[in-house]
C-alpha cells in the first residue's frame, strides 16, 4: 500500500541511491537527530532514530540528541548575539545542542505534535540557533534539513510546516520522500510508531534521499 492508500508495493523501498559501498566515502559526513519531545523513547525517538540507522547503514556518521529533559529556554529576543555572534543566555542546555548542530552537515528534526504546533522546546531551540548564528553569516547554508512530526490525530502539516520553514530560511536544502514525513501514533500517549509501517516505508525512501544529496553536496 502507498501513501496514497494505492497498491504500489515498490514505491519508497529499494537502493534508488548510491550502493552502501560507495557511500562509505562518507563517514566523516555527520547526519544529527533531534528528538523533539520532552518524553523519552516515545514516537519522535523512535522515528529519528529509525531514519540515523538507514542512514548510518549507509556509511554516514550518526549522532541523536534528545531534548527529554533538557531546559532550552526561549528566546529573550535582547538582540544581544547580534553583538557577539552568541546567545547571551547561560545555564541551560542550549548551548551544547547548537555546537552539534553547528559540526552537522544534516539535520534532522522531529517534533512531536502539541497543541497543533511543533513541540515549545524544539521551537525555543530553533529560534535561538537561527537568530544567534546571523552574525557569523550563513552557518546553516547548505546544510540538509529534514523535518519529522509525530500526531495521534491532527496538526502534523502544521508542525512539518513550522520546521520546514526553519530550514528554508537558514538556506537549507530539503530533500522529500513519497509522502510528507509524518507518522501516526495512538492514543492515550501510545508508544507505537513502529506500527505505522506506511510513515517507516516512507522514511525509507526519505532516508535514501538523504543519503543521495550528501553524496552530491559533500
Ligand atoms: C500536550 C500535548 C498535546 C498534544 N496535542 C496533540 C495534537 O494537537 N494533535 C494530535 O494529534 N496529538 C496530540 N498529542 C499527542 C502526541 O502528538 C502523540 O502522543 C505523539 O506520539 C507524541 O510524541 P512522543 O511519543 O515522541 O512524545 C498531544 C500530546 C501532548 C502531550
Amino acid at each position: 500500500m502507498d501513501a496514497y492508500g494505492l497498491n504500489n508495493e515498490g514505491m519508497g523501498k529499494g537502493q534508488v541511491g548510491a550502493s552502501a559501498e560507495a557511500h562509505k566515502a562518507f563517514g566523516n559526513v555527520l547526519v544529527l537527530g533531534i528528538g523533539g519531545s520532552p518524553r523519552q523513547s516515545g514516537n519522535t525517538e523512535y522515528l529519528v532514530k529509525y531514519v540515523l540507522e538507514r542512514v548510518a547503514e549507509k556509511g554516514f556518521r550518526t549522532e541523536y540528541i534528545s531534548l527529554s529533559g533538557k531546559v532550552i529556554h526561549p528566546c529573550k529576543a535582547c538582540y544581544g548575539c547580534r553583538e557577539t555572534g552568541r546567545c547571551t543566555q547561560k545555564g541551560d542546555d542550549f548551548e551544547p545542542v547548537y555546537a552539534r548542530m553547528r559540526e552537522a552537515d544534516a539535520l534532522i528534526v522531529g517534533s512531536p505534535v502539541h497543541y497543533g504546533s511543533a513541540s515549545p522546546i524544539v521551537m525555543s531551540l530553533l529560534d535561538r540557533a537561527a537568530f544567534s548564528s546571523r552574525k557569523e553569516g550563513r552557518i546553516f547554508s547548505r546544510k540538509v534539513g529534514v523535518p519529522i512530526a509525530v500526531a495521534r490525530r491532527a496538526g502534523h502539516n502544521f508542525a512539518l510546516a513550522q520546521l520546514l520553514y526553519w530550514f528554508l530560511i537558514n538556506d537549507m536544502i530539503v530533500p522529500g520522500s513519497t509522502y510528507w514525513t509524518v507518522a501516526l501514533a495512538g492514543a492515550g500517549g501510545a508508544r507505537d510508531a513502529a506500527n505505522d509501517r506506511e510513515a517507516l516505508a516512507t522514511l525509507d525512501h526519505l532516508a535514501e534521499n538523504i543519503a543521495w544529496l550528501l553524496e552530491k553536496t559533500r
